[in-house]
């Protein structure tokens, strides 16, 4: 890897062989379908087809988000309220980006404000995110692409009214940012109202692929991260993935044709296990980002979260001994952070660690990674190991637009429509309609319905 190498991708034993044989001719196979699958991607997105504008979110102009960023830094916390694709690139940004315990660190040394996503619908999280607030000197933003999303209205109602009684209207407006589409759902309105700062959430891009427009940037560069290191590292990818015509070439191509080779062959779930806790996160936005976007018609690959070396700890005897149901790929970075050196201890009874003494805790999690890779391998188990030189903004913005690229060309590969969620909104509907919400009596009708045939059969002990 030289310094502008952005990831690597070994994938030697993420082929297979025997009845489920997966082949790389198989792969090579597939070429004329990433080529027709990039030329969908690119001619949609620069038409601005709904779904399709996450490609080029790391060339639009960012101005007027880096501005507002500069008035909610100063704030001492900021409080997001959004879910799903409006929250987990936030937290999957900063959880990467940003020392761990962030809130927890003394304000002198952390620089910029603390932060709390709201995105469940939980009384006590809530109420305790609350308490842990000074009003004066708070900022809540309020992020949702349709603008109507219970869970973000409601959570959103508490704060405001909060801010409302303890500042007054105009104290409550003065702190409140509105992140939503330029004229949908009912936040659009509320800004026009109440005369709130705001920001547009591209109309092209969907929720889950949002995170590197003002839903991801604005706090991100709010708390202090590189949002244009960030930025510039997912156009560079964007750029490599464009220019390389040949599988060989091209690790996107290579990881959305291995998991839909193995998804073909009944191995439809895919594991992505990084071995770095700042990449914790990365995980829980892939999982959104993958299974929404590709759980569709009856196909999808179930994507599985896991962390090394903790899941090795927890998980590793299913991954190798249980059913030949997945695909894996692990996650290293290759220079971790600011190392520990394992000290040497006096005691006679540590005298068998001494093999430990001097060693790198950084080395020893990637001989970790190394050793997973190989159990999975010696038991016959695809894995391909992802690898980034440094967890920095730049390398991040490239694993960003890396995967949300291989999500979208994998709708391709499947002909599913990568950029919809008519499972989510069904949820959504039938909330609605449980909530009381006028136009959703049909839909409130038939969870009774569905929840009469739930509770047919009941025990209780
Ligand atoms: O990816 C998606 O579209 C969804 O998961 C949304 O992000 C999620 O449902 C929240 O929706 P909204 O931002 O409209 O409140």
């Amino acid at each position: 890897m030289n310094e502008k190498t952005l990831l690597s991708l070994a994938y030697g034993a993420a082929f297979t062989a025997g009845e489920r044989a997966v082949a790389f001719s198989d792969l090579e196979a597939l070429a004329p379908c990433f080529k027709s699958g990039d030329e969908w991607l690119r001619k949609n997105a620069s038409e601005g087809k709904d779904g399709f504008g996450w490609l080029n979110l790391a060339k639009r102009n960012v101005d007027d988000i880096q501005t507002l960023s500069r008035w909610l830094a100063t704030r001492e916390s900021i409080v997001q309220v959004g879910i799903g694709g409006s929250a987990l690139g936030n937290l999957m940004l900063h959880g990467a980006l940003l020392p761990p315990y962030w809130n927890e660190i003394p304000k002198a040394k952390r620089g910029g404000p603390r932060f709390f996503m709201s995105d469940n619908v939980d009384p006590g999280d809530n109420r305790a995110i609350w308490e842990l607030l000074n009003p004066e000197s708070t900022a809540v933003i309020v992020v949702s692409k349709s603008g109507s999303t219970a869970e973000t209205a409601a959570n959103f109602l508490f704060f405001w009214e909060k801010l409302r009684d303890t500042l007054g209207e105009a104290g409550a407006r003065e702190r409140v940012i509105v992140v939503t589409d330029k004229d949908k759902g009912i936040l659009r309105p509320f800004v026009d109202e109440t005369g709130c700062k705001s920001l547009i959430l591209p109309e092209d891009v969907g929720g889950r692929f949002s995170v590197l427009s003002c839903v991801g940037l604005l706090s991100a560069w709010a708390l202090g991260i590189d949002c244009n290191a960030l930025l510039s590292g997912a156009a560079a990818m964007d750029d490599c993935l464009a220019k390389t015509n040949s599988v060989l070439d091209n690790p996107a191509w290579i990881m959305a044709g291995l998991a839909y080779l193995h998804m073909k062959k009944d191995r439809n779930i895919n594991v992505l296990m990084p071995y770095a806790d700042p990449l914790e996160r990365f995980c829980e936005w892939f999982a959104q980002l993958w299974g929404e976007s590709i759980g569709k018609d009856g196909q999808g690959s179930t994507p599985v979260r896991a962390l090394g070396a903790i899941d090795q700890h927890s998980q590793i005897q299913l991954y190798t001994s249980g059913p030949d149901d997945k695909f894996f790929t692990i996650l290293t970075v290759a220079q971790g952070q600011k190392d520990i050196a394992l000290p040497a201890a006096p005691e006679k009874a540590f005298e068998k660690l001494s093999y430990l003494y001097g060693k790198s805790m950084n080395e020893l999690r990637n001989f970790e990674a190394a050793a997973t890779a190989s159990a999975l391998s010696k038991a016959g188990r695809p894995v391909a190991a992802l690898s980034i030189p440094l967890l920095d903004a730049c390398r991040l913005g490239g694993l960003i637009q890396f995967y949300e690229y291989v999500t979208g060309l994998m709708g391709h590969l499947m002909q599913v429509n990568p950029f919809d969620q008519p499972g989510v909104e069904q949820g959504k509907d039938y909330t609605y309609g449980l909530m009381g919400r006028s136009g959703f009596d049909a839909q409130a009708q038939e969870v009774r319905t569905l929840s009469a045939k739930i509770n047919e059969r009941l025990v209780t002990v």
